[in-house]
This record gives structure tokens, sequence and C-alpha cells, in this order.
């Protein structure tokens, strides 16, 4: 189905891509991306070249206004981002890289939702998503989480702003088609006026194969030796074609739609990391798909001088026939968990990449530390696409409900009559020449439902006094007086619909308005009977 129009996002805290990379996917055009990070905007900046504006800058001291002057527009209709995570991964939690709980509280990083937020409330988009480690709903027992989400709804509540309704759905990126064991949290704001809720489950791309294991995603590489491996080298064509025999149509699949091997000429950042003869040793005593902590209740002893606490679950070795344990960014600090299923040696960026599901396209110009990180702290490509086919879908639906309603040009009450009239109160006769028929008809038909004692006749010669009016319905007085003050004396139209009664006689005379919509005697008699609300 063709779209309504593109819609228009905004990658905050956006890394090398991954979110945008899904986006776009979607065909959701990415204006601008902010990330304080040198490596990841070099990362972006070489992969999207087509995203105008791409920004170092600190989220904690960027104005809002100085990027919609850079992206021309203060209004896209999604946001999304995800505000910095590692000061309550559960994943960190448990592997020891955190240093309690105290630690985890003063985390100052924790606050970057706020300046999340404060774009959202800047830019009014239709629907903003979040991406956030599952860790996220229990820090703090659960304040963090609420307060994220409270402060949402009320976002610019007092400036008269709708504010969002918002959800948290998990998201399990395996489903999706993601070679990977990764659950993710997803917070999703959708703005308070718009009708409809965004779909609790996401649907997988079409390009994806659900449940894919980590065999057909990676087995087609050149195998390497820990510390070898080039920036830059030819792929192994027959290596490939006989990872394609074994793993057959899901690997085709993999390579060819979601890695888009097929357009890409050369195999990048498939570089393996150097390891100790210790660690490598240690390595061997594992067999595929086993952590060291079960290698050594089956009696393995290992090299590694360990205490049986911190030891347990330090090597982990991958297997061809399960999905991958999460990647994570600290995998740039080693890759012990990470173990190649057949190889004696941690995988390599690339692979990391592939079971991310970044298309082998995607350029990584960096070192390969920054590689790691990068990568382990994206969205998978994947999963992004998976959202943005739903706010698509969510946005195309409020087009349609819009038609709809837009057919119904008879307000329903004196409130909606009130709301129909003031996006065009201002707008000059070029600007209400190009409003379309319903939009007219709307504005138009709230006249003769408010006013029903007004003739449009009258409006053809308005006479030369204008007046003001001391009293008028409060309630349309607190909300725009000027429907009710200054008028002219002689037709009682008040001033400031002049404009749009012109335009309807100058419509009535070029033959696009019919009688009946001039005099609109439904939308009159509508008025007179509806009892007043307000
Ligand atoms: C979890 S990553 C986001 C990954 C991204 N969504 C993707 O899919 O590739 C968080 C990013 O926030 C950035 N960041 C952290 N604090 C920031 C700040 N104050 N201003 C701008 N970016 C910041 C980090 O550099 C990191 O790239």
């Amino acid at each position: 189905m063709a779209k309504a129009r593109q819609y228009t996002a905004l990658d905050l805290f956006s890394g090398c891509g991954g979110f945008t990379l899904g986006l776009q996917r979607a065909g959701i055009k990415v204006l601008g991306a902010i990330d304080f990070n040198k490596e990841a905007v070099e990362t972006f900046k070489l992969n999207f070249p087509t995203v105008p504006y791409v920004t170092e800058g600190d989220m904690t001291v960027m104005k809002p206004e100085d990027v919609a002057r850079s992206i021309g527009t203060h209004h896209v209709d999604v946001v999304v981002g995800g505000p910095p995570c590692q000061g309550f991964s559960m994943a960190r939690q448990r592997d020891g890289a955190n240093h309690g709980e105290r630690r985890l509280v003063k985390d100052a990083r924790r606050e970057l939702y706020q300046e999340y937020l404060r774009f959202v409330d800047y830019f009014q988009p239709k629907v903003f998503v979040m991406e956030n480690v599952l860790g996220i709903k229990s820090a703090e027992g659960g304040k963090y989480f609420s307060a994220v989400q409270h402060e949402a709804r009320i976002l610019g509540k007092g400036e008269g702003k709708p504010g969002y309704r918002v959800h948290a759905q998990v998201e399990h990126a395996w489903e999706l088609g993601v070679p990977q064991k990764r659950k993710r949290q997803l917070i999703i704001g959708v703005r308070s006026d718009l009708p409809g809720y965004f779909p609790t489950t996401l649907k997988a791309p079409n390009r994806s194969v659900p449940n894919i294991t980590l065999g057909p995603a990676i087995m087609d590489l050149p195998p390497l030796r820990a510390g070898a491996g080039e920036e830059e080298r030819e792929y192994d064509l027959a290596l490939r074609e006989r990872s394609l025999d074994k793993y057959g149509e899901l690997a085709r699949k993999y390579l060819y739609d979601v890695l888009q091997v097929g357009i890409t000429k050369k195999l990048t950042a498939h570089r393996a990391r150097r390891h100790s003869e210790r660690d490598l040793g240690d390595f061997k005593k594992l067999k595929e798909g086993q952590s060291s902590a079960v290698a050594m209740r089956n009696g393995v002893k290992f090299d590694f001088p360990y205490s049986t606490k911190s030891f347990k679950d330090r090597y982990t070795r991958q297997s061809r026939d399960s999905q991958c344990s999460t990647i994570v960014a600290h995998l740039s600090k080693d890759g012990l968990m990470f173990i190649h299923p057949t190889q004696n040696r941690s995988i390599t960026p690339r692979e990391a990449a592939r079971i991310q599901s970044f298309p082998d396209w995607f350029e990584l110009p960096v070192a390969r530390i920054h590689q790691f990180r990068l990568i382990g702290n994206a969205v998978p490509p994947l999963v992004s696409e998976a959202v943005g086919n739903e706010v698509v879908d969510f946005l195309e639906q409020q087009t349609t409900m819009r038609k709809t309603k837009t057919n119904r040009t008879i307000p329903n009450s004196h409130e909606e009559a009130v709301q129909w009239l003031l996006p065009v109160l201002d707008l000059s006769a070029k600007d209400l020449k190009q409003l379309d028929k319903d939009e007219f008809l709307r504005a138009w038909r709230s006249v003769a439902y408010l006013y029903p004692g007004l003739h449009p006749d009258s409006a053809l010669d308005h006479g030369p006094t204008v007046e003001k009016r001391e009293e008028g319905p409060n309630w349309v007085m607190m909300i725009e007086p000027r429907l009710v003050t200054p008028y002219y004396r002689q037709s009682g139209w008040p001033v400031v619909l002049k404009p749009l009664a012109d335009e309807a006689w100058r419509r009535d005379d070029a033959g696009l308005l019919a009688d009946d919509e001039l005099y609109s005697i439904e939308a009159q008699y509508a008025g007179m009977t509806m009892p007043y609300t307000a």
C-alpha cells in the first residue's frame, strides 16, 4: 500500500546507527542523529551519507532549537534512541563489572532519559521509542522506570501539550530473526491526542528468519587463528557454498536478505583478537556450546588461576545450533564469553556484527576495541526494522482515521467546532486556498454550527465599522477571544472570520462548493439543537 507520506525521525544517543538502519529499512527518513562519541559519529556518517544532520554533541547541553534549525523543522514524526543503560545493566551486575548497588544508584547517566524527553517535548513526535536493558525495570525498586513513564505522560501538559501514553514491552530478538538470546525493554510513547494503540508484539520483518541459530549466520566466514585476519579481504565463496549446502534456505535468506552479502564487495572487520597461551589452552577444553561453569562441573580443570566463585563463568564456547549469548559492549574488553563454536579464538567484530544482524556492507572504520563497543551497544537492525514497521503502520492508521474523520464535516459539539476552526484562523488567503475540500468544509461548517445566526450572504458586505463586544461565551473567550470580538457592526461577523468567508465565496464562484455546502444548513441546524456542554 502506498504510504500517505514519508515519515521523519530523530535518532538520539544514536551510536553507530543500529536504530537508524532499521528505521530506514522501514521507509522512515531519519533527519538527524546525535551522539557524543567520536567513533560512533564517524561510523554513523560513513554508513548513512543521506542523513542530513549527524553531530558529535553532548545531549546534556544540546538545545533542541538548534537542532531544529539544522534539520529545518520543529516537528518530526518519531524520536528514537537509547539513553545509555550501562548504569543499571543486569549483565554487568551479574558479570561483576559493577561494584555493588551504591554505584548503580549513583550513576549520573540515569538522568539522560530526561534529556531525551526534553527533545520529545520540543519536537512533539507522534511516537517515541526507547530501547533499554531489562534491568531498567527493577532499578531502584522500579522508581526509575515509573519516573520515565510518568514524566513522559505529563510532558508539556502545563503548556497545553497533550503528553504521551506510555507503555513498556519486552522484545525477544530471536523471534525477530536475530541469532541471539537477547531480551530488551522497549518503552513506547504515543502522543495522547492520537487515537489507537501501538501493538504490544512486534512482527518479524519479512527479510528475517525467526529463531535462526548461530551456524548459518557466521559459518561461511574464512577460518582464523587467534590474532590473525585482515581489516579487508575477499570472501571465500567456496566456503559460502558449503555453508549454504549445509544450512539450506535459512542460511541463504540470512546471508542475502539480512547480511546482504550479494551487494557487499569485500569482507571487512574479520580480524581475531590475540589470546594468551593459557587462555587458548583453556578454550580447547570447552566443547561446543559449553561454559566453563558446566565444564568444571564435569570435572574439567582449567589453567586459569581461579577462585570457584569468580571463575565459573569466565569462558563460553558458543554453539552453531543455538542462538548466541547476548552481544554486549563489554565484548570490547575481552571476548572470553564469545568463543567461536569450532575455532580456538573469540569472535571477530564482523561476526559480532552479523550476530547483531548488521549487513556486511556496514563499515566499521575504527580500531577493533571501538568496533566491538559500537556493535555491542547497538539495537540490532532487525529489531529496529520491526519497530519501524509498526511505527509506520500506526501512523498510517492515523491518516486513515483522519480521512474518515474529515469526511465527517459537521462538528459533534461546540468544543469540536472551535477545535476545527482554530487551525485556519491565522492562515493567509493563499494558504486558505490550498486547504483540501474536507479541511475547508470542516472549518466553514463549524462557523455555521457556532454562529447559526450569521448569514453567508451578509459576509459579502461587512460594512465599514468594527466594534468590540464585551461579552461572549466564557469558554470561547478563554480559548480564542477573537471568535467573539472584534466584529463587524453591520454583518455581525467576527473580523477574524472574514478571510474564511471570502474563501468560501471564492470557492462558490469557482464552482468548487455546491450551494448546500456554502449554506451548510445541516451544520447550522446541528449547532442550534446541540446543547452547550462546555
Ligand atoms: C546504547 S548506545 C545507543 C546505540 C544506538 N541506539 C544504536 O542502535 O546503535 C548509547 C549511546 O549514547 C551515547 N551517549 C552517552 N551519553 C551521551 C550524552 N550525554 N550525549 C550524547 N550521547 C551520549 C554513547 O556514546 C552511546 O553511543
